[in-house]
């Protein structure tokens, strides 16, 4: 055996990435297929931000600005708070990490509801935290539970709002409801990956709403979803300074590249906020549309406040997977509980409505 991991590390499973969509292609025979499995965009980075890309490629010889201090400020200045509570990281996924290592040591323990985003398990192992999962209620988050599970021994509430696969959110008044029953001492993280599509009027924004009520709350956002950055690998987290400046000392040196920020500096600017506006309402019109389609069918769907749809679809998650793949169509599977569907362009929803039997 080359090298001796830790025991910790020799039991987690081996990552494996969902298959891409020529991977399917090929296993299927077919001429192409489609990815509707990570939540991305089905519509390429914003235009505007594609040039400014292009522009900055030609710096790709230098480090890249170690603290990205300028996205921290435009970030800050389009939340209305000031930059000391902002850091950027390696996508939200990166930021959750960092959490990790600045606050969970050994024999901790981490609340979440379960089933939620799969990084919380691997993590909590990694950090040889105590995961303490708090069931669903109804595909929602059971925030009275997850109050009751929180006691002296934990550090973090980690609560993705919308929650992936499910796509439900918690509304601003229960989140505050919660943590007015949580001790200062531990650091409840609103996930909000998804943010963009939200058009629930119970949800409001958490940096203004929240933070300023509760300096143990902090906000992770991305661009990786809305925005159509997933490649680029970047996130943003709000909070109270010290919260953030903890996150930024386990930080790896230049942890966000050059190319994105510039992207990202690109994307806060007025015109690519007007395009961005534009896909995230046709996601949301989609959203709704395949929501009708599949529930007149007689399919069960979770009302969703994402870009994706959950099918809670029990023993039949494997065999519906199978189907939709050897269709072409990639979804993501969850063995016995599920499949999530990402929203893609009204073309691609066709497709999958067609795959499925719907249309
Ligand atoms: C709930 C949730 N949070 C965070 C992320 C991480 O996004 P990223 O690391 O690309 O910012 C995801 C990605 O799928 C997610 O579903």
């Amino acid at each position: 055996m080359a090298g001796q991991p830790r025991a910790v590390v020799d039991g987690l499973p081996q990552y494996k990435p969902g298959k891409s969509a020529a991977q399917a292609a090929a296993d299927h025979d077919l001429t192409e297929a489609i990815k509707l499995a990570s939540n991305e965009s089905s519509y390429g980075p914003l235009p505007s931000v594609i040039k400014a890309i292009s522009d900055g490629a030609s710096l790709l010889n230098r480090y890249p600005d170690h603290r990205g201090e300028a996205l921290r400020e435009a970030i800050a200045k389009k939340q209305e708070t000031s930059a000391e509570c902002v850091t950027v990281g390696c996508g939200s996924v990166g930021l959750l990490q960092q959490a990790y290592s600045a606050y969970v040591d050994a024999g901790d323990e981490v609340v979440y509801p379960w089933r939620s985003f799969e990084v919380h398990p691997i993590f909590s192992a990694i950090a040889q935290a105590n995961a303490v999962t708090v069931p669903l209620r109804d595909q929602a988050f059971d925030l009275d539970a997850v109050q009751k599970a929180v006691t002296a021994k934990t550090k973090l509430v980690i609560l993705s709002t919308p929650n992936n696969p499910t796509g439900t959110v918690c509304g601003t008044d229960d989140l505050k409801n919660l943590l007015s029953g949580i001790s200062e001492n531990v650091v409840v993280i609103i996930d909000e990956a998804y943010l963009e599509f939200v058009t629930d009027k119970s949800v409001r924004n958490p940096v203004k709403e929240i933070l300023p009520e509760f300096p143990n709350a902090v906000v992770f956002r991305t661009f990786s979803k809305a925005y159509g950055l997933a490649n680029l690998r970047v996130g943003y987290a709000i909070g109270n300074s010290e919260i953030i400046g903890a996150i930024d000392k386990v930080a790896l040196p230049f942890l966000v590249n050059g190319l994105a920020q510039t992207a990202v500096l690109a994307s806060l600017e007025k015109e690519a906020e007007r395009e961005l506006w534009d896909r995230v309402g046709e996601v949301i019109s989609e959203r709704q549309r395949v929501y009708d389609v599949l529930t007149a069918d007689g399919w069960p769907v979770t009302r969703s406040q994402a870009n994706f749809l959950w099918l809670p679809l029990q023993g039949e998650a494997g065999a519906v997977f199978q189907q939709l793949e050897s269709s072409g169509i990639v979804t993501r599977p969850f063995e016995n509980e599920g499949i999530r569907v990402t929203i893609g362009t009204p073309d691609e929803n066709d497709r999958f409505l067609d795959a499925i039997g719907s249309r």
